[in-house]
This record gives structure tokens, sequence and C-alpha cells, in this order.
């Protein structure tokens, strides 16, 4: 897979210059500022709350080291490959024959384990695949990984919105904004990014407000930091709801889609949850 070139601009599909009214949030794509910030925690849970109430598919771009199937315990020989394969005639029968249904009832199109079976795609393809899914589906999920490449910046660039996630330690923020600042090159709208501060301690790491002042975007959510919660999801492939029903990462996780709305009356919400910020 190549790296991000210099003239990348060239290579990258144009970013939309009107807005539809209203507008529909079809295809997000989670960025992790880092790797390890908790971007596939965090795009998983999001789909599978998410595929209770809409037709939602979580697509694994992490082209790299994707383990989304790891995340959610799914094992198959149904992988995105399949449609990489045949990126000149998808249809919806190939994309059914594709995707691995989680439990959730969320369709998953998987990275396969085997780090030979890689594909490589460019940024047309990456844009087709897309906005074929984005047809099909409610709400596409994108894990765009943490590398900054034609993949990751064309989703990027298709996308309706970024999700951003970062971890509070300022490695972690450096690198949040050097990808901010690569979005905005490359004239992504910038309320199409919204900032998830992630692994948030109270009393440890850069406070919100001075990451949104140092930053210069605002914070959209602040999710805790749960180890034990977190590392169960990791060891038996559940989702936080199973494993941590009462948790305060679960109860944010849960919610996320609609905080991000602002939808503060959803029933999740009710719980006066207290680490969300309002854009
Ligand atoms: N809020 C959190 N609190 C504690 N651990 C977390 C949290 N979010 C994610 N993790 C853990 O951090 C690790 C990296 O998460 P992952 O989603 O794989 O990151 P990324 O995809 O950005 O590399 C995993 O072990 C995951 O369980
Ligand atoms: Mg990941």
């Amino acid at each position: 897979m190549s790296q991000l070139p210099t003239d990348v601009a060239a290579a990258l599909p144009t970013p939309a210059t009107t807005e539809p009214t209203p507008r529909r949030i079809g295809l997000v794509v989670v960025l992790a500022a880092k790797g390890g910030t908790g971007g596939t925690l965090i795009a998983a849970h999001l789909a599978a709350s998410l595929a209770a109430e809409k037709r939602v598919c979580l697509v694994d771009l992490d082209l790299c080291k994707g383990d989304v199937a790891g995340a959610l315990d799914l094992h198959s020989d149904r992988s995105i490959n399949l449609l990489l394969d045949r990126m000149d005639s998808l249809d919806p029968n190939l994309l059914r024959g594709s995707v691995e249904v989680h439990p959730s009832g969320l369709h998953v199109l998987i990275q396969p384990y085997d780090l030979t079976d890689l594909h490589q795609i460019n940024a047309d393809e990456t844009t087709k695949l897309l906005l074929f899914l984005r047809e099909h589906y409610d709400v596409v999920i994108v894990d765009a990984g943490s590398r900054m490449d034609v993949v990751s910046m064309s989703a990027a660039l298709t996308a309706d919105e970024i999700l951003l996630v970062s971890t509070t330690d300022v490695p972690s923020l450096r690198d949040a904004q050097r990808v901010l600042g690569l979005l905005r090159h490359l004239d992504v709208r910038p309320s199409n990014v919204r900032l998830v501060l992630n692994k948030v301690e109270e009393g440890s790491g850069v406070p919100a407000a001075e990451v949104a002042a140092q930053l210069h975007v605002p914070v959209a959510v602040s999710l805790p930091a749960d180890v034990d919660a977190c590392s169960r999801v990791d060891t038996r492939g559940h989702l936080l709801w199973e494993v941590a029903p009462h948790a305060r990462i679960t109860r944010a996780l849960q919610s996320l889609w609609h905080t991000l709305r602002g939808e503060t009356n959803h029933a999740s919400h009710r719980l006066s949850w207290p680490w969300s910020h309002k854009p």
C-alpha cells in the first residue's frame, strides 16, 4: 500500500461543496489519530448500537492490519476482498455474498486474517466502493485505521462525517493535530470533522477544554477509560453491553450516535452522562 504522496490532492476525490438539506449522515469514517487510541472499538460499537434501528454496514478499510473481525469475533471466508476483486461489477448479490452478519444484525465487511491476502486499492476504487455501500445501507461506518494514506484520505473525502479519535496524551494529540492539518489542506469542511477523545481519565491527560483550544476544534464527545471492560471485549470478542452492561463506557458508546447528533433527549442521555460536551 502506498503512503500518501505529496501531490495527494490530485489523486483524491474533490470534497462536496454544497450542503444538501436535510443532510443525511450515511457514511461515517472513523480515523484513529494513532494506533491504539480506540478507533476500531468505537467504530464497531457505534455500528452495532445503530444496527438495532437501521440497516448498517461496518467496513474494515484498515487494509494494513484491520482487525474488526477479531474485535467482533467473526470467522468467515467472506471478506471485503470479494468486492475488491470485482470492482467493475459491484451489485447487491455480490454484496450479500461478501458481508458477514453479526448477531446484532450488523453487516460487516471484514479484512482477511491472512496478511498475504491484503488487496491494494486506489482513490477511485475506494470512493466507488463507499458510494456503492452508502446506496445500499442507511448508515455505513468505516474503520479507516490510523495510516493517513490514499485509501483512508479518499474515504475521509467521501464521508458525510469524520470521527477523529484521539486519546488525551500529548503524542496522540500531536498526531490528531497533524491529521486535522491534512484534512484542512484537502479542503474537508471543518464541520464534517468531529473530535472524539477516548480513554479519558479525570486528573490525567490534557483536559478537553485545553485540547479544543490547542487543536482549534470543539471536542464532540469524551469517552471514559475502562480498561477492565475493554479488555473483556478484547478477549471475548463480545460487545460492551454484553460484558459490562452498566459501565459508563458502555452507556457512552450506546448513545454515541445520538450524542453526535445533539439528541440530548435520547433514552441513554437521561442517565445524565457527565462526560459529553456539546460541540
Ligand atoms: N475507553 C477505553 N478504555 C480502555 N481501553 C480502551 C478504550 N477504548 C479502547 N480501548 C482498548 O485500547 C486498545 C486499542 O483499541 P483499538 O480499538 O484496537 O484501537 P485502534 O483501532 O485505534 O488501534 C484495545 O485493547 C481496546 O480494548
Ligand atoms: Mg484498529
